[in-house]
């Protein structure tokens, strides 16, 4: 494994939309131990291809040490209810706001095999999930900030949303 460099939204570098995964091969599965490997060097709780340059459909998300999810061409199939908390993002460093988002979350996805999964995420999970589909499309976070929040106030906030990491 080796870690990759996380790019800062500079020169829009975040903004393009991911192609579709449609080799399900050695390089994808590289590709995913080097973006885990990078993720928790970074203390991060999600990650997603086109951070490390990668114009691919493929995401991470651990919010609990240990338990990893990928999710390679994900599709929101559906979304309910709203959740105002704070959030951030490895692209961009010491930056935190409150973004509205979905509750409850499914999501269809294929596994690094592609065999096809489903993901059910509620509060946490919904607000990661829904994180790394946006970058996929080119969209970052700050384009849904509704209100810049410091640093105490996103800790105390990511302490009351449940973050373990
Ligand atoms: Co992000």
């Amino acid at each position: 494994m080796a870690l990759r460099t996380i790019l800062n939204n500079d020169e829009g570098a975040l903004s393009k939309r991911s192609r579709e995964v449609v080799n399900f091969d050695t390089r994808l599965h590289i590709l995913l131990d080097d973006m885990r490997e990078t993720l928790n060097s970074a203390g991060g709780v999600g990650l997603a291809a086109p951070q490390v340059g990668v114009l691919r459909r493929a995401a991470i998300i651990e919010l609990t040490e240990g338990e990893l999810i990928e999710i390679i061409n994900p599709e929101l199939i559906s979304a309910e209810g709203s959740q105002n908390a704070s959030e951030g993002c490895l692209s961009f460093p010491g930056i935190y706001g409150m973004v509205e988002r979905a509750v409850n979350v499914e999501v269809k996805a294929f596994d690094r095999y592609g065999k096809e999964i489903k993901i059910i995420g509620n509060e946490l999970l919904a607000r990661a999930l829904c994180h790394e589909i946006d970058h996929l499309n080119g969209v970052v976070f700050t384009e849904h900030v509704t209100e810049y929040v410091d640093r105490e106030e996103a800790e105390a906030d990511r302490k009351r949303q449940g973050y373990r990491r």
